[in-house]
């Protein structure tokens, strides 16, 4: 009995379910779906209030000095009226709602786009995949993940090629190499023990611009489940205060963080051990508690090369991305804005507020110097009902956010950059 039940209830709840994680979101739907003028509610000071007590009991907030709860209301009620117009519109690719980060003004979502523009002088590695190339029928999906010749496993430091880094060559160069229609690491197992995911549960940066950190760390607990068969929860924070090169909890690069693993003989702690604490502080790093992921080597991709980028993850690792997610130009950001203010405040919003399908926005592309969010692909695929082929990013702004903790993003045009800087690790076989 207890079982009919449950399943009546699944049935019931899913379609819900799928929309909304986050529970203020929830809230508002239940709303929505009962209200006969549903814009109507977008100048209800009674509905804007109820679901304004209903955030907070959901996310008591940990003001900070100088917090002023006026502007807090009216940053959500922008966000309410912008998340029921989403629910209202009916020809959006995506749609957007109320979350943790509803009440957050621009200066704060600010701190979340946490990677840098490259410096000037770093170089840059880019390849072009000449690498191992096998017949594949089109719909293959069992593509085996293929491992660099011994011949490749120069460090990134000494690779000088910009154009055309050759990993192997063992099939004539007339192989056509296709990759399967979709893909996605979050719905596999390491090879060598099947209770291992590839992907481990989604994680939240809190109010640190430390993705760089988490995008890396997920490349590498997915290196050690491919190698090893062994699920490790790696450490952030050891990223965040150890990392020379990078800024803590104001951002960083992917070949910093790789050059402090490497520096440190490719050992990272346990996140059991050295937590994750949202705030930059003195390295505490051991070489014991955790796990050598063992010499590794990275490849940064041609920019805009999207079947590059397929093969990359089907055959190697997931990729570290950066991208442009909006910014804060107000003030005086607004003469450095990289694309025209209203645009960047509201990529700001919608990225942040996203709930749900192919994330596809006018006016975002931008010069890869102005990315400022670093996230993983983990998988790729074509919405049927949208007509959309996209990208799937893992972030690291917690479960509740977008589907599950992902992001759907359109690819094959360079959507708010998201071709333009990939890396991956090709890790020689142990
Ligand atoms: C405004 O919202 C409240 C609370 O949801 C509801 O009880 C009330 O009927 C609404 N008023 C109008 C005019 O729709
Ligand atoms: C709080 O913000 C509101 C709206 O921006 C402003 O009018 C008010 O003066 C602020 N109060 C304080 C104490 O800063
Ligand atoms: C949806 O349609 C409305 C009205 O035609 C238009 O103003 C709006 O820009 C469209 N939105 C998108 C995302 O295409
Ligand atoms: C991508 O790189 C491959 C080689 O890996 C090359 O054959 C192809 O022309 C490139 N595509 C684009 C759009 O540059
Ligand atoms: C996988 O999990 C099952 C059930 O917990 C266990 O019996 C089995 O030994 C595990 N296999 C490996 C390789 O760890
Ligand atoms: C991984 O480590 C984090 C600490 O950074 C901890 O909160 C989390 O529960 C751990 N996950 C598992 C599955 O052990
Ligand atoms: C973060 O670290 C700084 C400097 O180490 C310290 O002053 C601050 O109190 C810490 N904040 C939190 C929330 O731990």
């Amino acid at each position: 009995m207890k079982q009919f039940i449950l399943f009546i209830c699944l049935l019931v709840v899913f379609p819900c379910s799928i929309t909304a994680r986050d529970p203020t979101q929830r809230a508002l739907m239940k709303h929505l779906a009962q209200a006969a003028n549903k814009r109507g509610l977008i100048s209800n000071e009674t509905f804007i209030s109820t679901m304004f007590q209903t955030f907070r009991s959901h996310h008591p907030r940990r003001y900070r000095a100088l917090d002023n709860e006026t502007e807090r209301y009216q940053i959500f009620q922008n966000r309410l009226k912008a998340a029921i117009e989403s629910t209202i519109e009916t020809n959006l690719t995506f749609t957007y709602g109320l979350n943790k980060y509803s009440d957050w003004p621009p200066h704060e979502l600010q701190v979340l786009r946490g990677t840098r523009p490259p410096p000037p002088t770093t170089e840059t590695h880019y390849v072009t995949m000449t690498f191992s190339r096998t017949k594949q029928t089109k719909s293959s999906n069992k593509k085996q993940r293929k491992e660099p010749s011994q011949s490749s496993t120069t460090t990134p430091a000494t690779l000088t090629s910009t154009t055309s880094a050759t990993f192997t060559t063992t099939t004539p160069a007339t192989d056509v190499y296709t990759v399967p229609d979709t893909f996605d690491y979050t719905t596999r197992v390491s090879a060598l023990n099947t209770n291992v995911s590839i992907i481990r549960p989604i994680r939240d940066q809190g109010y640190c611009g430390s993705c760089y950190a988490f995008a890396i760390i997920t490349l590498f607990e997915a290196q050690y489940a491919f190698h090893y068969g062994q699920a490790a929860n790696m450490s952030d924070q050891q990223i965040i205060d150890c990392s020379t090169g990078d800024y803590g909890c104001r951002g960083g690069y992917f070949d910093k963080s790789f050059a402090y693993v490497q520096g440190y003989n490719w050992y990272l702690n346990s996140a059991l051990k050295y937590p994750y604490r949202a705030n930059a502080s003195t390295c505490a790093a051991k070489t014991t508690d955790g796990w050598s992921v063992g010499n590794s080597v990275y490849r940064h991709i041609t920019p805009k090369n999207v079947t590059d980028m397929q093969e990359a993850l089907v055959t190697y690792s997931p990729l570290w991305i950066s991208l442009y997610v909006g910014s804060d130009c107000s003030g005086s950001a607004k003469s450095s804005c990289p694309v025209d203010p209203t645009v960047a405040s509201k990529i700001m919003a919608k990225f942040q507020g996203y709930t749900s399908g192919v994330f596809k926005i006018d006016g975002c592309i931008t010069s890869a110097s102005n990315n400022n969010h670093a996230m993983v692909i983990v998988g790729y695929g074509h919405d049927l009902e949208l007509g959309l082929d996209y990208w799937k990013l893992r972030n690291s702004w917690g479960p509740e956010w977008g589907e599950d903790g992902y992001v759907r993003i359109q690819r094959g045009v360079n959507m708010c950059n998201v071709e333009s800087d990939a890396f991956f690790i090709a890790k020689p076989a142990p």
